[in-house]
């Protein structure tokens, strides 16, 4: 059986972008790498977690020990959510598009010379919001990210009442984060840990050592196992 703060626990994770098609050719994406996302899979199945990750499209390998589930919109991604749970704790660390085009076209789209297509949009469900609301399967530690350019623990707290998670994971996406290649996209973080208690401000670090901080929190959170009776 594996040893560690986290043995004995089943921890969700979701990472990446989604990809929403257009049509067979084209899609709506942004600059997620997955590279938080992975960092906090790998250092949870390190922990000792079984972990699930459920991951859009990224250009990282598995991480090893852990579970991954592929998938590509974000209607797919809270399907493999709910096909994931139970699970101790779930961590949303994926950057889902918010929105998908209204129809997806079965052919590619044809620039004809003429009217020059717009694009009509639905939203997409709120997977981080559907599961913290869930009554009976919620985790017990509900983790969010928030990804904001501008009042970034104001909004962060903001989404956390909204979408009902316990913690949210605040990160500044601007061009202004001073974080090489941006933190969609580079291996630095600087965050926010926001909570019932409040804020926690973590220094710039590398994605893989913000995993293991936030790892060891939600180690601490969740307690130990209780014995078996
Ligand atoms: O992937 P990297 O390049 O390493 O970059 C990391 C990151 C910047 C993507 C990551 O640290 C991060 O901030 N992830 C959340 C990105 C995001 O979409 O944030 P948001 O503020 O739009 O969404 C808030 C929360 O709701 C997130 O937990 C998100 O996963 C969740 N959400 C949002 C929309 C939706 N339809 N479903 C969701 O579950």
């Amino acid at each position: 059986a594996p040893a560690g703060p986290l043995a004995g626990r089943h921890v969700l994770i979701t990472s990446g972008p989604t990809h929403e098609p257009i049509d067979p050719v084209r899609y709506i994406a942004n600059r997620s790498s997955g590279k938080q996302g992975h960092a906090i899979a790998a250092a949870a199945a390190r922990a000792g977690a079984q972990v699930t990750l459920v991951s859009g499209p990224v250009n990282l390998p598995d991480p090893q020990g852990v579970a991954v589930r592929h998938v590509e919109t974000a209607r797919e991604m809270l399907a493999a959510v709910e096909a994931a749970l139970p699970a101790d704790a779930a961590i949303f660390a994926a950057a889902v598009a918010d929105w998908r085009t209204a129809s997806e076209a079965d052919e590619k789209m044809k620039k004809d010379g003429k009217a020059i297509p717009a694009l009509a949009l639905a939203e997409n469900p709120d997977i981080l919001a559907t599961v913290a609301h869930l009554s009976n399967r919620r985790p017990r530690l509900v983790v969010g990210f928030a990804a904001e350019t501008q009042d970034v623990v104001a909004y962060a707290q903001a989404k956390r009442a909204r979408k009902g998670c316990d913690w949210i994971v605040a990160n500044d996406v601007s061009r202004r984060s001073g974080i090489e290649g941006g933190v969609m996209g580079g291996d630095e973080n600087a965050v926010h840990l926001i909570t019932a208690e409040g804020v926690e401000h973590w220094p710039r670090a590398s994605k893989a050592d913000v995993a293991g901080r936030l790892v060891a929190r939600v180690a601490a959170a969740l307690g130990p196992m209780e014995a078996a009776s």
